[in-house]
């Protein structure tokens, strides 16, 4: 063959590697660039990169010159000495080839036309030039040349296939909210909530509520309660205002739709439930503690405030504040005019001081009125944060926040009140 069809077959070889090297980096995203198909897989990043060293340390080596590398190797920023060109290389190596596809690309790009430059000038002679004597027959110019399009080849077909996995690849799900934790008490024991909570033990905390709900301006008139439970709260708070009640579990609705059968009752979680309108206050009671994490928290507040008209107030009444928890125990229960009687231990405990959080074990005993008794056992786990945060959530979700200490007659600790404006 004479050297001209020689060098346009190699030129027509190495252009075609180029193309593909130019297809396979346009478009190509970091996500993509860096998926691998299992934990010891090469990445299209790796798999590009270590094609173009290969072909510049050889073809610079063939014709003398320097490499392209040198002036891309300080913009790549690989931990790798100068010389790596990605042979053996290991899967912790493979993983820190991270690089924008566009610096793969332009170096690319250099490393071809150093190629073409020398392949442009190829003699018979060149050709048939002996540069690996290792090897039987010794490695020639043709045979170095030959072997680099098939190894560039390669590598482009493995990197093609990649890109088209992680391409194709299912989206990552959406982090999926943490489903709600279900508990007894207000499940299958919601029944027996009355007996347990009385509306008539919320009279003096809901009327102070009142006092903090009314600082709406204008004045309020409609309330959207989150985690409104049996209704107690609502119970007190309607003849004031027009309320809206929202809870998590049907069970507990259907006990506060007997107590309340005059208020909107709607099923929703306090961390995403979104009801398209706007009331003039927005409150949550004891239910905010089943916000265990502070993002948690921070949707509750969001969902407040969505629903809070500019110059509304949101009140937020957790039972108790990092800064006046303690352990201790209570108990409680009551008898009904129907026949149910009901007894229960509470223990709040804080297994891990570390975390956001508290448990309360509640025992119950509960009594039919055939006199049969069951006993049950309800663990809660409850967010515990400090005032600090409090204020700062409901801040930086918009609102102009203070906390405002209760005025109790009961014989514990005032809770501390949440109130935030919506400017
Ligand atoms: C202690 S009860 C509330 C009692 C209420 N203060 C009353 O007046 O009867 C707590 C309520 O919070 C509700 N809850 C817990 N997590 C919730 C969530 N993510 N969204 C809405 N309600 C939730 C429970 O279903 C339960 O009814």
């Amino acid at each position: 063959m004479n050297v001209a069809a020689a060098r346009e077959i190699l030129l027509d070889s190495f252009g075609r590697v180029r193309d593909l090297t130019a297809g396979l980096t346009d478009g190509l995203s970091m996500e993509a660039a860096t998926y691998r198909p299992d934990d010891q897989a090469n990445t299209v990043a790796w798999l590009l990169w270590h094609l173009t060293r290969i072909q510049d340390d050889h073809v610079a080596d063939l014709a003398g010159v320097d490499q392209a590398w040198g002036s891309w190797r300080e913009r790549f920023g690989l931990p790798f000495d100068a010389s790596a060109t990605g042979y053996g290389q290991d899967s912790a190596e493979v993983a820190a080839v991270r690089v924008d596809p566009a610096l793969l690309a332009g170096y690319h790009r250099d490393v071809h036309d150093l190629t073409v430059r020398y392949v442009e000038q190829l003699t018979d002679e060149e050709l048939a030039r002996v540069v690996d004597t290792r090897w039987d027959p010794p490695v020639t110019v043709s045979v170095r040349l030959v072997s680099m399009v098939n190894d560039a080849v390669q590598h482009l077909g493995q990197a093609a296939y990649v890109r088209g996995l992680a391409e194709r690849r299912a989206p990552e799900p959406e982090p999926v909210e943490q489903a709600p934790v279900q508990h007894r008490f207000y499940g299958d024991l919601a029944p027996w909530w009355p007996l347990i909570s009385a509306p008539d033990e919320y009279a003096e905390e809901a009327a102070f509520a009142a006092t903090l709900l009314t600082q709406a301006e204008p004045a309020t008139r409609t309330v959207l309660e989150l985690g409104s439970g049996g209704g107690n709260n609502a119970f007190h708070l309607k003849s004031h205002f027009e309320m809206t009640l929202v809870d998590l579990s049907e069970d507990m609705l259907a006990v506060s739709r007997a107590l309340n059968p005059d208020c909107e009752h709607l099923a929703g979680d306090m961390r995403t439930v979104r009801l398209g309108r706007q009331f003039d206050a927005v409150f949550v009671h004891d239910a905010i503690e089943y916000m265990t994490t502070e993002s948690d928290l921070r949707l509750a507040v969001a969902t407040a405030y969505e629903h809070c008209r500019p110059g509304g107030v949101a009140v937020l009444v957790p039972d108790h504040i990092a800064e006046n928890w303690e352990p201790s125990t209570d108990h409680g229960g009551q008898d009904s005019r129907d026949g149910r009687s009901v007894r229960y231990l509470s223990w709040d405990n804080d297994p891990d001081p570390s975390d956001t959080t508290t448990t309360t074990e509640y025992a119950f005993l509960l009594r039919a009125p055939d006199g049969s008794v069951q006993v049950a056992h309800d663990s809660h786990r409850l967010g515990l944060f400090p005032r600090e945060l409090w204020i700062r959530v409901l801040e930086e979700t918009g609102f102009t926040a203070r906390s405002v200490a209760e005025v109790t007659a009961e014989h514990r600790l005032p809770r501390e009140f949440f109130l935030g404006t919506r400017p």
